[in-house]
């Protein structure tokens, strides 16, 4: 049974914007709301995601003023907070909102600057992010999220035999997948050679295997299902969101490679849609490092644990491949500006559904799941979506 539908989907191209945040979230809204053939006055509330304003440029209640550039002011508006899984956490509350009958449109986005021209320079960005690691036991070692990543990355090496050529597989088809998405931070191709020669960050990340840091805002319309056919775009189901926890220290997971909270969100969204992993199309997975998408597709179960380290390598991953893998260049081509990542994943699903992906368009896709991971794998946000019959 379907939850609720995306009826609209925007973005803005990912990279770098001097932009105010309510600009550049307006990129992404406005064409959402066009898309869904929604005028401001039929919104009636506004589930938002930002993670980081409040550090980056002291700016620590977005939603209303981002409501009332648009329009919006006067309704419900909410901001969510969840490290890298924020707008996926926004988009829940929203679906669970139109289920619920407490609402029948809700508009749901999110918007971030991480680049340079907040002000901030890599430094100083890097240790913002890393204020998403464990206060007491992680930050003060000088943990960085490359670092966290390379940790886990590190035990999958160890497990399974995992190599460095099989990560920058990763990065290379996540580069070529970028190269179709106009809204791509990169859009230029690269080979193993490239990642294995770009400086190592931490070690065994490239800054090829590295998301960068990117600007950037994404946006949907999320309607009660009895209602999607009434609007101007076409619908896709919302079938299944799961959204979990794990402990913050790395020390303390019970799995270190394909993570408790990842398994347990994707059973969710898997029961509640009444699918099995083996009836996914395609999924838009969290690879904020190339090692993070090998565990992904792992804890997804779209392939055995162990058996991830392959799938790029092989073919298995590419759009044309058996199992297409973030057709949209993931966070490691068409960028990671924080709080806008998590709908972005639903607006890639929502074009993958409708079949309007253009060349990195998935044949005969009717199934798709986003996986979105926030802080050192302490939240997962599992969404499946599907094409309606
Ligand atoms: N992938 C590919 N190319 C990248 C890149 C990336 N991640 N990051 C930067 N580049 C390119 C830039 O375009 C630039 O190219 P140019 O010289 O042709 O213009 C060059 O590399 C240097 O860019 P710069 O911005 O100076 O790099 P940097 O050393 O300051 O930062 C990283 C690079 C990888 C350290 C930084 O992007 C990073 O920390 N990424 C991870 C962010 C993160 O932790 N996110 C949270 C995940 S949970």
């Amino acid at each position: 049974m379907p939850r609720a539908a995306v009826v609209g989907a925007g973005m803005s191209p990912f990279g770098h914007h001097d932009a105010p945040l309510e600009e550049l979230f307006a990129d992404a809204a406005l064409p959402a709301m066009d898309d869904a053939g929604v005028s401001a006055d039929e919104v009636d509330a506004f589930y938002f995601g930002n993670a980081l304003a409040g550090q980056t440029e002291n700016d620590t209640h977005l939603a209303p003023t981002l409501a009332t550039h648009l329009g919006l002011q006067g309704i419900p508006c909410q901001r969510f907070e969840d490290a890298c899984a924020t707008s996926s956490n926004a988009f829940k509350h929203a679906v669970q909102a139109v289920e619920s009958g407490i609402h029948d449109v809700a508009l749901v986005g999110g918007v971030e600057r991480c680049t340079p021209e907040t002000g901030l320079d890599t430094d100083a960005m890097t240790r913002i992010f890393a204020s998403a690691s464990h206060r007491r036991y992680e930050q003060p070692t000088g943990l960085t999220f490359p670092g966290v990543f390379a940790l886990l990355t590190k035990r999958h090496m160890h497990e399974y035999g995992t190599t460095e050529e099989e990560l920058a597989a990763v990065a290379v088809k996540n580069h070529q997948h970028g190269q179709y998405n106009p809204n791509a931070h990169f859009g230029q191709d690269a080979t193993v050679e490239d990642v294995l020669e770009s400086p190592v960050v931490a070690d065994p990340f490239h800054l090829m295997d590295c998301c960068p840091f990117s600007d950037g805002a994404s946006a949907v319309v999320v309607v009660a299902d009895d209602l999607a056919e009434s609007f101007r775009g076409d619908p896709v189901a919302v079938t299944g969101v799961g959204h979990r926890t794990d402990a913050v220290p790395l020390a303390d997971k019970t799995a270190i490679t394909a993570t408790q909270s990842a398994r347990d969100a994707a059973s969710d969204a898997y029961a509640q849609a009444g699918i099995e992993a083996a009836d996914v199309d395609f999924a838009e997975v969290h690879d904020c490092f190339t090692g993070a998408e090998v565990m992904a597709i792992e804890a997804l179960d779209l392939v055995e644990d162990g058996a991830g380290r392959h799938a790029a390598a092989e073919g298995t991953t590419y759009v044309d491949g058996e199992l297409p893998v973030n057709p949209s260049g993931g966070l490691k081509a068409k960028g990671h500006p924080i709080g806008a990542t998590g709908t972005a994943q639903i607006v890639e699903l929502t074009e993958q559904l409708r079949g309007a992906a253009g060349k990195r368009q998935v044949e005969d896709a009717s199934t798709g799941v986003a996986h979105n991971l926030g802080g050192d794998a302490a939240t997962t946000v599992v969404t499946v979506m599907e094409a309606r019959a």
